[in-house]
């Protein structure tokens, strides 16, 4: 392998700094984003302009302001009314990354709010105490959007984690953490499809430093970067402890001196400053002890022969630099100063449970080479708005196995659940990694993840859930499929709880010959017959309110059609003998 000049001169730590910074810069104080409480919350989102660097001022979105935006305080159980006001000129839509609501309230591609219109979901929250994030999410413009600076942080409360004696005073002991990096072009402008992402800020600040008391501190790490993978630790490599993971608290906290989180990821992890009242530490990444084949690592690819062309110029990539100064105060009237000893209990589903595994290969579009520079696609499949790739039965348990057949790591993320990690590579998750989650890195070169998870609660036949590849490059080319949770009974559109039959079928059971009859209303459409375990058996374009469908060739068992049509979508439950 090649040890190029940047990267031996990053490991000075000094020289990001200087680039990041420019020579007029000086450090500046952390931006605390704002909070938002309450039964309602309005969001704006706008344009507007933030002074990076000396020079121009860079054109920028955020919610409430110029840049990213307020964070929200939600408490589990009560019932929340977003009300999102798309003012940046042209559409986007916003995501609730991590939160268990339903497909119309997700904020996925197919939710778009268009310019000028204020999308309002209403929803109860059912999360457990977590770290979330909100972002844009339309369909290849993901990254421009959050790239420009739309994000903010989603902090769930709830009685478990209250009755815990842990940090939670918001912007003292408890401090939000957005860590991001940005490209930004010669007269200081966003660029959202380079390699140049010098630009590490953390809340939208460059270079900045915190005051922060001495004692036990608790901060929630957001890696927001659209591609990059960060390596943290502290500069006095003293170690810290994770006490959540995407979903929420661990079991127990775990010790550790290096974290790393993959785009998309969050964990909240406590550090004990006790001892450092009048000194500074920094938050640093540790990017030259990445292995090779993850994007922030010397090389990006697992072989040496993998490029992408202009990465190693990047000096952020095998480079240790810092973060975020925390300089230690004097401690507050009330300090947390011990650790919490257990914190939560954990049952995940077990393997046994599980009503079926679902394989999901990670392909490169471009064999050879030039593999590592994508396009990277889901099952030889390129997102497509119209084509739904998996039909998950309502309730069911299962396994998703991910194998990534690219020479890269990729952050795999669902929505809608979180999930338990069963292995990496064969073996069990690290500590860190046992809790719920709901992004996870899959190794490159042939590399394997199987998680479980279960898909409770929201099912609807005509709006899916995504999930994707975090690098958002990624996911904007087109790594991302898109799922149905089937509603569980003969039910019509939407989440309404009963609708009278838009669609019916004779014989039931059926055998060698089926007739569906759709309600007129539902237009022409595609009609898609699923097995019990989600896969597709038969897909056809139907115009007519009836179809004649030979069901010769499928085994026996029980079957979901549905039928998705201009004026809606409904599903039937079939019988074959
Ligand atoms: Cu954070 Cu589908 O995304
Ligand atoms: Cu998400
Ligand atoms: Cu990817």
């Amino acid at each position: 392998m090649t040890r190029t000049a940047s990267r031996t001169l990053t490991s000075l730590f000094l020289l990001p700094t200087l680039m990041m910074a420019g020579p007029l810069a000086a450090q500046a104080p952390l931006t605390i984003p704002p909070t938002l409480s309450g039964a309602q919350m309005d969001l704006t989102l706008q344009n507007g302009t933030t002074q990076f660097l000396p020079g121009p001022a860079t054109n920028t979105m955020g919610a409430n302001g110029p840049l990213l935006g307020p964070t929200l305080i939600l408490e589990a159980g009560q019932f929340v009314t977003m009300n999102v006001t798309n003012l940046v000129g042209e559409s986007t839509s916003i995501h609730w990354h991590g939160m268990h609501v339903a497909p119309e309230n997700d904020g996925g591609p197919h939710i778009v709010i268009e310019p000028g219109e204020t999308w309002s979901p209403a929803f109860p929250v059912l999360d457990k105490a977590s770290t979330h994030w909100y972002h844009p999410h339309l369909h290849e413009k993901t990254n421009e959007h959050v790239v420009k600076g739309i994000a903010g942080f989603i902090i769930v409360r709830d009685a478990e984690e209250a009755a815990l004696t842990l940090p939670r005073t918001y912007g003292v002991d408890d401090i939000p953490l957005a860590i991001q990096t940005k490209e930004l072009d010669a007269n200081n402008q966003v660029v959202w499809h380079g390699v140049m992402d010098t630009h590490v800020m953390v809340n939208g600040t460059i270079d900045p430093f915190v005051e922060v008391p001495a004692q036990i501190v608790r901060l929630r790490l957001l890696n927001g970067a659209s591609e990059r993978v960060f390596n943290f630790g502290l500069s006095n490599n003293q170690s810290f402890h994770q006490i959540a993971s995407d979903g929420g608290l661990l079991t127990a906290p775990v010790s550790m001196t290096r974290l790393r989180l993959a785009p998309g990821e969050r964990a909240e992890v406590l550090v004990d400053l006790g001892a450092l009242q009048g000194q500074s530490i920094q938050l640093r990444n540790f990017g030259s002890e990445l292995p090779n084949g993850i994007y922030g690592a010397t090389q990006p690819g697992m072989g040496g022969g993998q490029q992408i062309p202009g990465y190693t110029n990047n000096p952020l990539n095998g480079g240790n630099y810092d973060i975020l100064r925390l300089d230690v105060g004097a401690p507050t009237a009330d300090p947390v100063t011990n650790l919490p000893g257990s914190m939560t209990t954990h049952t995940p589903w077990i393997e046994a449970d599980a009503d079926t595994t679902r394989i999901i290969t990670f392909s490169p579009v471009n064999m050879g080479p030039t593999a590592i520079q994508g396009p990277f696609v889901f099952d030889m499949m390129p997102f497509d708005m119209m084509m739904i790739n998996q039909y998950v039965p309502f309730e069911n348990v299962e396994i998703w196995e991910l194998r990534n057949q690219t020479p890269i790591s990729h952050p795999f993320h669902i929505h809608d659940v979180q999930f338990y990690i069963l292995s990496i590579n064969g073996a069990p998750p690290p500590p860190n990694m046992q809790g719920r989650k709901d992004v996870v890195l899959v190794p490159g070169g042939m590399g394997v993840v199987r998680f479980i998870t279960k898909f409770e609660t929201f099912w609807s036949a005509e709006t899916p859930y995504m999930y994707h590849c975090h690098m958002l490059s990624h996911e904007d080319d087109g790594m991302m499929g898109q799922f149905l949770v089937m509603p569980p009974e003969n039910v019509g559109t939407g989440d309404e709880a009963v609708m009278p039959a838009v669609i019916s079928v004779f014989p039931n059971p059926a055998n060698d010959r089926l007739e569906l009859r759709m309600d007129a209303s539902l237009g022409m459409g595609d009609l898609t017959i699923v097995d019990g375990l989600g896969r597709a058996v038969h897909t056809q374009r139907v115009n007519g309110d009836r179809v004649h469908v030979d069901v010769s060739g499928i085994t026996s068992g029980s079957y979901i059609a549905t039928f998705r049509g201009a004026g809606g979508a409904a599903t039937v439950r079939f019988v074959k003998q």
